[in-house]
């Protein structure tokens, strides 16, 4: 059973994975972070800006970036980070990673990016959100599933749910992508998923309690050793009794 810990709310949550994480980069300030974007880590990398966690030594690598637009498009993934993570904290401009949407290349691209992460000696701990159909970065539930850094297709609700980057207007969401793989994500050393919400509740139970199957490709993370899933009380619903803190 993979490890549960709730929280009141969203906001409690960051506050104590922000005051985790800055706790581990005073320990081991060469550490590698695997990021997630979307809603869920918002609250998180504000607070490692306001905690001045010290990322002065770090790297970062992205799990996933669109496909057709270049980082300096305001709708980019790489934007997304500039504007809630990396313009907040002191991190250096050449630690951080980000798949590059407009690369002429982008299957070289994906191998360009495996072989960033094994020379930064892998990553060391990595954060994750989770889609409301289970997906993880752009792995999304399909009858196979990528292991390594890939090309991929997204899915109309994976479209849709970014919209907002992209002013509200879905014709102009990309309809391709790039993201790590489940086998790079799960050589991390260690792993916390983040959910928070009621339309995370079914995603997160059949993650935690469901087959494994690349149908929904969150169950992979039964396979790691260290995986610690942070909840609010509305994500963890549908797992029963917890002690929330
Ligand atoms: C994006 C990513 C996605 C999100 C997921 C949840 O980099 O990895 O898998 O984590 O789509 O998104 P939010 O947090 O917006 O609900």
């Amino acid at each position: 059973m993979l490890k549960v810990t709730v929280f009141k709310d969203e906001r409690t949550l960051a506050r104590a994975l922000a005051t985790q994480i800055a706790a581990t980069l005073n320990e081991t300030p060469d550490l590698v972070l695997g990021l997630p974007t979307g809603r869920t880590p918002v609250r998180l990398y504000h607070d490692l800006g306001t905690l001045h966690a010290d990322l002065s030594r770090a790297t970062t690598f992205n799990l996933d970036e669109f496909l057709g637009i270049g980082p300096d498009h305001p709708g980019s993934y790489r934007a997304f980070m500039a504007h809630h993570l990396f313009s907040r904290v002191n991190i250096a401009p050449e630690r951080i990673h980000v798949l590059n949407g407009a690369a002429p290349d982008p299957e070289g691209e994906c191998g360009r990016y495996e072989r960033a992460v094994a020379g930064a000696g892998g990553i060391g701990l990595q954060l994750l959100g989770i889609g409301t159909n289970g997906h993880i970065g752009f792995n999304e539930p399909a009858r196979e599933l990528a292991a390594r850094t890939h090309r991929v297709v997204l899915k109309e609700s994976t479209r849709r749910s970014n919209a907002a980057l992209f002013g509200g207007d879905l014709s102009l969401v990309p309809r391709e992508g790039l993201s790590m793989g489940m086998a790079t994500i799960l050589q991390a050393r260690r792993i916390v998923l983040m959910a928070t919400g009621k339309s995370k509740a079914r995603s997160v139970e059949l993650a935690v309690r469901g087959p494994i199957t690349t149908k929904l490709p969150a169950s992979f993370l039964q396979l790691h050793p260290a995986v610690e899933l942070m909840l609010d009380e509305a994500a963890a619903g549908l797992l029963g009794e917890h002690a929330t803190f």
